[in-house]
């Protein structure tokens, strides 16, 4: 008789499969993510306000897949302790959640605190501790009050203090037991798709222009927030504050030509150097100033569209960041932009992405499956920004909802190879990573047909039962045994 084992050095002798032990070190933490909108539901309930998410969507509803909302979504408001059961069940050491700025302060401001909401996100926090689950709190994925947003939200420089009057309540209220502290989520994709697009709310429409002021703006009052945790809090909290930037990885269509070389160098710089370089190096990266500056120009504009940050500005914001958070999908090839592009930030860019229609994908072609630009991208940021310690924050793969979500647990299975050999490779600091989503929730203008989770959501059942996926077994064995080594429940992950 062959045993499994036999079959598996077999195959990995045949395949030239590493068959070296692929352990995470004892102190690596596992997590898994959520954010307030994407599940809690309860909507108006308990003195919550509109935040700008709920407003967009019961406004235009045609710009969700199916018409769906996100009015009950997973209905965590009402089923946490059951969150917090399934998450107990995976083992996870930490749980990235999100504050709704809505719900602790329906006016926006400090001037009214809405003891309801307050008492929610305490007793979420007080059960994961008492469980053993480290909380890991975002204070702002994206639904800002309403009431914000129509005094002028992230296009106005009163952003800064609001933002900051909310995370230094916070910080009062949960600090004691919440110790890692995300500003903001994905700052790229919430400021271009909402300020320089209409794709997300507030729907300003205006690339080139608000997508910059936005991101100025929000860069302030993330390093703002830093600096009142580091002034107010830290000695005694004794927590880590950071952002959380969205990085694709760009690698040239042609490689070794300098003009591809260069038009990914630029995409990785307009993307995601616009947030790491001010928090790193100080100041916006130098490409992105010359090709706005010249475009506005050419425009006949007294100045460039990208606001320049003072040499007070860049010495307020560059080290606020305790952490690198990381979320990472998916890779692209680039080229320089071949045909003319709309005024804006797509023609400040100046380059196209291509993706081959070869490469494996999840439910959409936002998700294919490119591990190997995960391992590029970490070594770049390690060289890019002296070693910073990264936590990768979200990674995860869509598809119908399958509970034998086998290509889940491949996808998860590839990227965490990819941060072993990051490590192992080139030393890069990677100290956790969290899987997205938790559960399936709602994705945006994707509604709910598209799914991330590793709990399976009925969200035709009002009580809106959670099944575990195979993706959760498998999550919970790696988590349990803090490896990669392969076990006989999951042969389809690496023979498909
Ligand atoms: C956004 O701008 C584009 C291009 O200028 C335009 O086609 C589109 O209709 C605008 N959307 C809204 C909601 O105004
Ligand atoms: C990774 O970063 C953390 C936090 O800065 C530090 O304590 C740790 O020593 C670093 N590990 C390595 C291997 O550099």
């Amino acid at each position: 008789m062959v045993g499994k084992a036999t079959l598996y050095i077999l195959f990995a002798i045949v395949t030239g499969i590493k068959s070296v032990s692929r352990k995470f070190p004892s102190d690596f933490k596992f997590g898994v993510g959520s954010s307030s909108y994407q599940i809690e539901g309860a909507w108006n309930e308990d003195g919550k306000s509109e935040s700008i998410w709920d407003q967009y969507i019961h406004n235009n509803p045609k710009m969700i897949n199916d018409e769906e909302n996100a009015d009950i979504a997973c209905d965590s408001y009402h089923k946490y302790e059951e969150d917090v059961e399934m998450l107990k069940n995976l083992g996870v050491d930490y749980y990235r959640f999100s504050i709704a700025w809505t719900r602790i302060l329906p006016n926006g401001t400090p001037d009214y605190v809405n003891q309801k909401g307050v008492q929610y996100y305490s007793n979420l926090v007080k059960l994961l501790k008492k469980n053993n689950i480290e909380p890991m709190v975002t204070l702002f994925h994206w639904d800002l009050p309403q009431v914000l947003q129509e005094q002028g939200g992230f296009a106005t420089e009163k952003i800064v203090k609001w933002f900051t009057d909310y995370a230094r309540l916070c910080f009062e209220l949960f600090g004691d037991d919440v110790k890692t502290w995300i500003t903001f989520n994905e700052p790229k994709q919430f400021c271009y798709l909402g300020y320089g697009m209409d794709y997300f709310p507030p729907a300003m429409n205006k690339s080139g222009e608000l997508d910059y002021l936005c991101a100025y703006y929000l860069l302030k009052a993330h390093a703002e927030a830093w600096h009142v945790y580091n002034n107010e809090f830290r000695a005694h909290q004794k927590g880590r504050i950071a952002i959380v930037i969205s990085y694709k990885w760009y690698e040239p269509l042609l490689p070794n030509v300098p003009a591809f070389e260069e038009a990914a160098n630029t995409n990785m710089e307009f993307e995601s150097g616009m947030y790491g370089h001010p928090l790193y190096k100080g100041d916006w990266p130098e490409i992105v100033k010359a090709k706005v500056s010249y475009n506005s120009k050419k425009e006949g504009r007294q100045q460039s569209r990208l606001p320049e940050l003072s040499p007070e500005e860049i010495e307020r914001i560059k080290g606020t960041n305790d952490f690198l958070g990381l979320n990472y999908y998916v890779s692209a090839l680039v080229y320089p932009a071949a045909t003319p592009q709309p005024a804006g930030f797509m023609r400040d860019l100046g380059v196209d992405t291509y993706q081959p229609w070869y490469w494996e994908q999840g439910k959409t072609s936002f998700i294919k499956v490119t591990p190997w630009g995960f391992k590029k991208l970490l070594k770049y940021l390690k060289d890019a920004y002296d070693n910073p310690e990264i936590i990768i924050i979200e990674n995860g793969f869509n598809d119908d909802g399958q509970l034998d979500d086998v290509k889940r647990i491949s996808y998860i299975e590839r990227h965490l190879s990819a941060i072993l050999e990051a490590r192992e490779d080139f030393g890069v600091n990677v100290s956790g990573y969290s899987v997205w989503s938790f559960m399936d929730v709602f994705e945006w203008n994707f509604g709910y047909g598209n799914r991330f989770g590793l709990y399976h959501v009925d969200f035709a059942d009002p009580k809106r039962p959670r099944t575990m996926k195979k993706s959760a077994r498998y999550y919970r064995d790696v988590i349990k045994t803090r490896s990669l080594d392969k076990t006989s429940d999951y042969p389809t992950c690496f023979l498909e």
